[in-house]
């Protein structure tokens, strides 16, 4: 596929149908991912995926805790992290636009997160314990280029903090080794006929990220 139409096609999609992803393409998925960059090519990334009896266990604990407002805790950052001013005025941007866009919907945006999207594949991207920051960095760089190929491959995909917000259900489920630190999540599967997939989400003019020193 032409790279602008995978970049245009790599959208957050909220609700995926039932169809399922064959083990095939998410090996080939994986492996396309391999290709990003890493600091020395220390490649740090592991991936752990829930499909299947796994998934729908996972599905039912993380259910249960989010529909009781249960608050979660990544591994990532201890404590609730907080952002510069320019990013929380982009995320209220997003919350406002979408939450309009949705109506009466809008409620279903935390349903169908206590659902875990409803998706058929959960991705769990993770880098051992007490690795550098650059490993993060990595790891995002590997995160997005999954995301882009399984676009190519005609897989939807949803990268979320929900997905990983209750690390001990993911780790009791998937025997995450211990000395792995859970990053983050991504679900694969293909996009459900819901406005709730229909949101363009906005970007700021590249005039105010962009410096350009001549
Ligand atoms: C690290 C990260 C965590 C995210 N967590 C959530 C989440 O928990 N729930 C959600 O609805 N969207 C989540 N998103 C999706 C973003 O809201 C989405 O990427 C953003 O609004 C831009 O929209 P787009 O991906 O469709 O371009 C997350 C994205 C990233 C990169």
């Amino acid at each position: 596929m032409e790279f602008a139409k995978v970049l245009q096609r790599r959208r957050a999609v909220r609700h995926f149908n039932a169809d399922p992803i064959s083990v095939n393409t998410l090996h080939s998925i994986v492996a396309a991912a391999q290709q990003a960059p890493s600091w020395g090519d220390s490649q740090p990334w592991r991936v752990t995926i829930a499909t299947g009896d796994t998934l729908a266990r996972i599905k039912a604990a993380h259910r249960q805790r989010a529909q009781a407002g249960v608050k979660g805790h990544a591994e990532l950052t201890a404590g609730t992290p907080t952002w510069p001013a320019a990013s929380r005025e982009n995320t209220q941007t997003w919350l406002t636009g979408i939450q309009a866009f949705l109506g009466d919907q809008a409620p279903q945006l935390d349903a169908i997160q206590a659902d875990l999207f409803d998706a058929p594949v959960l991705v769990y991207l993770t880098i051992p314990q007490g690795s550098p920051a650059w490993s993060v960095y990595d790891l995002g760089a590997f995160g997005q280029t999954l995301m882009l190929a399984a676009a190519d491959y005609g897989v939807a995909s949803m990268p979320a903090y929900e997905i990983i917000k209750y690390p001990d259900i993911v780790r009791q489920f998937t025997e995450l080794p211990a000395d792995q630190l859970l990053v983050m999540g991504i679900a694969l599967g293909h996009r459900q006929a819901d406005r709730l997939n229909d949101y363009p989400a906005g970007r700021t003019d590249t005039h105010q990220i962009l410096t350009i020193k001549d």
